[in-house]
């Protein structure tokens, strides 16, 4: 049947709405998914905190044997195109929040972008997670670089990101969230907080696994899938965790189910980017 540009919208709208519906219906008031498994909503974030204290020593290899290393290249990509710090003309320095961001892969890039961009070395950088042991790998990694160690304008905060309850409303100019939104218990919880958070004309910025759109490279994809767990216990004796990971990627929302999920939270001009094929995607609102 012919569908009218208009009529085209309206049906994807339709289609986001009934997957919005149903991902929300596969979390009851008392159990979450965690996950293949339904666990009590309570037990998830201690469930989730033993996922990532158990890969937090080999962040990397995990990140490299989840991607086959193209994870660097979603996340320069992801820095690149937000082309975020204090423009040369402005008074006024940014101050960013990086959620989920236990290993600052994300808040030094988007730092050291800004300084070899910008000339910015002015704008602040709060890195919130909340396991302490990937906020400590963080930490390291900054003292081994000898770069935003001990620095004033780097704060690292044990926080749920589904509250930030220590983060002031109307605070922040840009919050990123880099592979770590689909772990919350609560992912619309999280999207209302990172709105809160926002200073009126602040950006939303996310990088998340997300649904692979070619079905012959989704086939493909799901058979490396499968293997994954296995790749975990041979490279780091960890199969329970890379399940979970592998699990929770197939939970996430699709990209248009996630998009209205943002909507939800009040941000306008939302949109997003499918990265290789749809396997990772980048999604942005801006607070009004
Ligand atoms: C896959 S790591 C991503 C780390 C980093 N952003 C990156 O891209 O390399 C996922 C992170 O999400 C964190 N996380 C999970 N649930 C969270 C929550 N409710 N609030 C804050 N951080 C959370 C984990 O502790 C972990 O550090």
């Amino acid at each position: 049947m012919f569908l009218t540009r208009r009529s085209a919208i309206a049906a994807r709208r339709l289609t986001s709405n009934i997957k919005l519906c149903a991902w929300n219906s596969t979390q009851s008031n008392n159990t979450t998914h965690f996950g293949s498994k339904t666990v009590p909503v309570e037990e998830k974030e201690k469930l989730v905190g033993d996922v990532f204290s158990s890969v937090a020593s080999k962040y990397d290899l995990m990140n490299d044997v989840m991607s086959l290393g193209i994870h660097r290249c979603w996340k320069d990509h992801f820095i690149h195109k937000l082309d975020a710090g204090k423009r040369p003309n402005s008074t006024e320095p940014l101050n960013f929040i990086d959620v989920a961001g236990g290993s600052g892969d994300i808040a030094f890039g988007l730092l050291d972008y800004a300084e070899e961009k910008f000339h910015d070395t002015e704008s602040t950088m709060d890195v919130v997670d909340i396991n302490p042991d990937m906020l400590k790998e963080g930490e390291k990694r900054a003292m081994e670089n000898k770069k935003y160690y001990n620095d004033p304008r780097v704060n690292f905060m044990v926080q749920n990101g589904e509250v930030l309850d220590k983060i002031p409303s109307d605070s922040k100019d840009v919050y990123t969230i880099s592979f770590g939104i689909r772990n919350f218990t609560n992912i619309q919880a999280g999207l209302n907080a990172a709105y809160r958070v926002l200073k009126p004309g602040g950006i939303f910025y996310c990088l998340e696994f997300s649904k692979i759109e070619n079905p012959v490279m989704d086939l493909a994809y799901q058979q490396w899938a499968k293997l994954l767990p296995v790749m975990g216990s041979i490279v780091a004796n960890d199969y329970n965790s890379y399940e979970y990971l592998v699990e929770s990627i197939e939970r996430f929302p699709d990209q248009e189910t996630f998009k209205s999920m943002i909507e939800k939270a009040g941000f306008k001009s939302v949109g997003y980017e499918s990265l290789t094929f749809g396997v990772c995607a980048i999604h942005w609102g801006v607070k009004v």
